[in-house]
């Protein structure tokens, strides 16, 4: 059985943009392959020093994994820094990747570019996300459109160390949903917890019809035909109507036939009827937090022995087992 991996980082509320571009192809392929799905909190500590937030977003994400279905039999569900010796292959693999590589990196240009503090947590980001891809032997990668840099720079790390201390590494593919690669968020930019313009999974329905309504549009008002492929509500409804709904959706728009309140409205609907049983599902973990701190340390036992022989075998590799 070919093998799964992929992680989120616990900066803050998980939104539909995570689930629709990662997290729902974990779920669609949990029974296809042996999956390894990590919360990357080594990952988020570059950039959220605060430790009673940390612990609070890392459970969050547990919730949101089991909450959407994940199985903990199908599924190794475990936490990053459970794993240390991830952190030493990144070092091994930092000794492999020249630094103008990490000075290409989208994240790192794009920090400079702020004029934000960059600490080396966050230069050297793409390469403890090679350590974690690699570690585990992993086949596929499923992320959003903006990890496919990160995952050329771990085929080209795989290759690299293969190249220089002999076959060790699988070359890992990614796996990007064309059709869900960038989900808008409510002000026409890419849905990112950074711009604050999420839908939250965990939103309460009262939330979500409030943000609903804030998304971003032309002016055109209620009878004027609209371009259904230029609007932002249109887009978010893709990921909620069934392909009838949204025939009749782009029929109305195309005739003059519904106004953006009303578009507003039904996606409002559309998005609570689709969140409601993961918000169930989360009330029922809230109260059962002793059970999810025992399925991740199961999943950390497993991913552990995994990582131990991996390290046996590059320690090998490299000359330091003498
Ligand atoms: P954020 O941008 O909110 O900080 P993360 O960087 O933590 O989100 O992303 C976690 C996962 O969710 C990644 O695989 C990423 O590609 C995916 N993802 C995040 N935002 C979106 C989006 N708007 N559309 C599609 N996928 C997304
Ligand atoms: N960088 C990913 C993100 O920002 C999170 C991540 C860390 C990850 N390590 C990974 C994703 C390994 C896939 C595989 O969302």
């Amino acid at each position: 059985m070919s093998r799964l991996l992929s992680g989120i980082k616990p900066t803050g509320d998980i939104h539909i943009g995570n689930y629709f571009g990662a997290m729902r192809q974990f779920l669609d392929l949990q029974n296809e392959f042996e999956n390894f799905i990590f919360i990357a909190d080594y990952h988020a500590l570059n950039q959220l020093q605060d430790a009673k937030e940390l612990s609070k977003n890392i459970l969050e994400i547990a919730k949101a994994y089991l909450a959407i279905g994940l199985d903990p039999q199908k599924v190794t569900l475990f936490k990053q820094s459970d794993v240390p010796e991830v952190t030493e292959l990144a070092w091994i693999f930092n000794c492999l990747t020249p630094i103008a590589e990490l000075q290409r990196a989208h994240a790192y240009k794009d920090a400079v570019a702020k004029g934000s503090p960059i600490n080396m947590g966050l230069f050297d980001y793409p390469v403890l996300m090679a350590a974690d891809i690699l570690m585990y032997n992993a086949d596929v990668v499923p992320v959003g459109a903006d990890q496919k840099q990160h995952l050329e720079m771990a085929q080209d790390t795989a290759k690299k160390f293969n190249k220089v201390f002999g076959e060790v590494f699988k070359v890992p593919k990614e796996r990007i949903l064309a059709s869900v690669a960038t989900v808008p968020g409510l002000d026409g930019r890419k849905m990112s917890k950074s711009y604050k313009n999420t839908i939250g999974l965990f939103d309460s329905e009262k939330d979500v019809l409030k943000k609903v309504m804030t998304i971003k549009t032309d002016s055109k008002g209620a009878n004027e035909k609209k371009d259904p492929a230029a609007d932002n509500i249109f887009a978010l409804h893709k990921l909620f109507a069934t392909p009838e709904e949204l025939k009749e959706l782009e029929r109305a728009y195309k005739e003059g036939g519904i106004s953006y309140k009303e578009s507003k409205e039904l996606l409002g609907i559309r998005i609570n009827n689709f969140l409601q049983p993961i918000r169930e599902r989360k009330l029922e973990l809230d109260v059962n937090e002793e059970k999810i701190k025992e399925i991740l340390v199961a999943g950390a036992k497993k991913a552990k022995s995994e990582a131990v022989a991996m390290m046996k075998k590059i320690r090998e590799k490299i000359g330091v087992e003498i």
